[in-house]
């Protein structure tokens, strides 16, 4: 893992944002794997600003998401489908037929099929994850085999509250989500991994430090060949202090 720690959170997405400038200019036809969650919205921000002033250009990305939650419609606020529209794709110059989420208004198994259908035609070249504080990355709650490929999750009690924040109340969010399986995911030739924050701290220790384990997802990451990590002061404070 090529692990960076940040003095400020400013300068950890200003370095994020022109490791992506630099790949997508040299590869603009690229696959990204993108996230959703808080962690990314500073990245989005900073790339949405150099496409407004010319340095670069979203017209050959295709982007494949993470996850989605079920029994949201698109339209919903708090879906990943309005979140990337909201957040990137509605400010940039991608194709939005190349932008691809699990569906969360259909049946699950429909929407999972469908999904790894299109999941297994590509290769994605940059896979962004954010991390949950329990160690999880996509919906990969812990416990989820590493082998696993997109599938159904029930969202553990913590991320339904951790992710409250963004719907009205803790009852509207929902029970269940689909993702993008671990060995999906760890099939992206290269992953960006940000954390920021002190709540982090203890599942980013887990991360790089722990054993490799189903019951931290993220954990997996020691396993593949070109990771980046990029984390903030508070992240890597345990890091920092053993
Ligand atoms: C959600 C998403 C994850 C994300 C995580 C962390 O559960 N499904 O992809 O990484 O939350 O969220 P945040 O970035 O808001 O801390």
């Amino acid at each position: 893992m090529n692990i960076k720690i940040y003095d400020s959170v400013d300068l950890l997405y200003k370095e994020a944002a022109a490791f992506y400038k630099e790949k997508i200019s040299h590869q603009p036809n690229m696959i990204l794997g993108l996230a959703t969650g808080t962690t990314p919205i500073p990245l989005y921000k900073k790339l949405i600003k150099a496409y407004k002033a010319g340095e670069l250009s979203f017209k050959g990305i295709t982007a494949y998401n993470l996850d989605e939650y079920v029994g949201l419609e698109k339209g919903h606020p708090a879906s990943y489908y309005f979140f990337m529209r909201d957040n990137l794709f509605n400010h940039v110059d991608i194709d939005l037929n190349n932008t691809f989420i699990p569906d969360g208004s259909i049946e699950p198994n429909e929407a999972i099929k469908k999904y790894q259908e299109q999941l297994d035609t590509v290769t994605i070249d940059i896979q962004l994850l954010g991390l949950g504080s329990n160690g999880h990355i996509g919906f990969n709650e812990p416990g989820t085999p590493f082998e696993s490929h997109t599938h159904m999750v029930t969202l553990a009690e913590k991320t339904r509250k951790d992710n409250a924040r963004l719907f009205e109340k803790l009852e509207d969010v929902p029970h269940t989500a689909v993702t993008m399986g671990i060995k999906d995911i760890m099939r992206a030739r290269e992953v960006v991994l940000i954390a920021t924050g002190k709540n982090k701290a203890q599942a980013v220790f887990g991360m790089i430090k722990g054993e490799i384990s189903e019951s931290l997802p993220a954990s997996v990451l020691q396993n593949h060949p070109n990771v980046h990590v990029f984390l903030d002061q508070d992240a890597a404070s345990l890091l920092l202090n053993k």
